[in-house]
């Protein structure tokens, strides 16, 4: 059942490389969304990352910043790219998206992973590893050695990783309730053995597991988790880590479901607002392609329909449709095919309007 809003406002982040490409594509799904469900969603458009530094020399300008705030969502391509990737730069692209994300206090980044069938054989692991894998990643986002304090002097760097008792707990319930919701399973992913962040992370989660006794919960040490991912991938359910544990092992997770183009995340915090992205970046290689894989950004709109937007089945008409045109074989080179972005796009579109017109037609009879 659908409780959401009859309309609502997304700032569109396009950004770098292949962001606007595959945004677009995006877009267009959210368009015919709202016209087979009958809400009005408006749009505005904001420069972050590199673009936003070549407009007006800033990766996250004011302007955005106060977009997304007054916004209900957020949906973001990808920022970067070799024009601003000098090491003395004194500012980076990157920096945009980390500022947006701590302006928005979206610290747990959802990233669901399930392999297609179609694309099953672009994955390197053989097929019987890749059944029935279905899991969720949830990675801090809004601490660690991202955010820590950053020096360099006489030739020695230094990049703080530091985490208060808050910031993990908050993330690990929110990983807790997730798990509670699926196959009650939860694996914590840290580095005890060395880190002593990682110690105050398995604390922390060994504490809470008493108030979530339906949870079974595991701790796996990142370098194992690593391997475990490729060996026995079907096994997980939920798994939680710490940001940057959680951005390596998510790169490694696409390439088990077949393309860094497939996987979309939710940047979450305490409110409905979120931040949506596909896990990839601005792929400079293919940017201007115009065949860059639109299937994260996609899903990443399902889950922006979803969870702030209250439109629970709208998202999984999304999703659905999205599934059906990669059945068909409306695929991009990166997973074998030969479709642009735009024409997966429409086949979603209109696996979108004809599952419509079957629901309209039962409704009738
Ligand atoms: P990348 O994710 O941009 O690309 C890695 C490889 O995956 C490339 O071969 C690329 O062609 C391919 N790829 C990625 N997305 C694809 C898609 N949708 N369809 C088909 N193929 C796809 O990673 P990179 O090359 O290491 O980074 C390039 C730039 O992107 C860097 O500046 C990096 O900081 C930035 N980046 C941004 C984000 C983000 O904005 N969220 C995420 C990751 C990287
Ligand atoms: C991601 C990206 C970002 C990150 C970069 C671009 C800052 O790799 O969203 O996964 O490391 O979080
Ligand atoms: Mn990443």
């Amino acid at each position: 059942m659908n409780v959401g809003p009859t309309s609502a406002h997304i700032a569109l982040l396009p950004g770098d490389g292949i962001g606007p490409e595959v945004i677009a594509a995006a877009v267009e799904c959210l368009q015919a969304v709202s016209a087979i469900y009958g809400f009005r969603l408006s749009f505005s458009e904001h420069p972050i990352g590199g673009c936003a530094i070549d407009a007006c020399g800033a990766a996250l300008p004011e302007a955005t910043r106060l977009a997304c705030l007054a916004s209900d969502a957020v949906l973001l391509g990808a920022v970067g790219g070799p024009k601003w990737s000098d090491p003395r730069a004194p500012v980076r692209p990157e920096q945009g998206l980390l500022s947006l994300r701590a302006a928005m206090g979206v610290y747990a980044n959802i990233r669901p992973v399930q392999v297609h069938p179609r694309v099953a054989q672009y994955s390197p692991l053989r097929a019987e590893r890749l059944r029935q894998v279905d899991f969720v990643f949830v990675r801090e986002l809004t601490g660690g050695i991202y955010f820590g304090e950053k020096q360099r002097e006489n030739g020695v760097a230094s990049d703080l990783c530091r985490y208060s008792s808050m910031e993990i707990e908050r993330v690990l319930r929110r990983a807790f309730e997730l798990a509670r919701h699926r196959r009650r399973k939860l694996t914590s992913v840290d580095k005890a053995n060395v880190l002593e962040t990682s110690r105050l992370w398995r604390e922390t989660a060994q504490r809470l597991a008493s108030e979530y006794a339906d949870v079974q919960l595991e701790h796996q040490l990142v370098d194992s988790m690593a391997m475990l991912l490729l060996t026995r991938p079907s096994s997980f359910d939920v798994i939680v880590s710490e940001n940057l544990f959680g951005d390596i092992l998510t790169d490694e997770a696409a390439a088990v479901a077949g393309s860094l183009g497939l996987l979309p995340s939710a940047s979450l915090g305490e409110g409905p607002r979120g931040l949506y992205e596909p896990i990839h970046g601005s792929a400079p290689d293919i940017a201007g392609l115009g065949i860059a894989n639109p299937s994260g950004a996609i899903a990443s709109a399902a889950m922006l329909l979803r969870h702030s937007l209250g439109m629970g089945a709208a998202a999984s008409a999304l999703e659905s449709a999205l599934w059906l045109a990669l059945d068909e074989g409306a695929l991009t080179p990166d997973v074998g095919g030969h479709h642009s972005t735009a024409e997966l796009a429409s086949a979603v579109t209109g696996h979108l309007w004809s599952q419509s017109a079957v629901d309209a037609s039962v409704a009738r009879a």
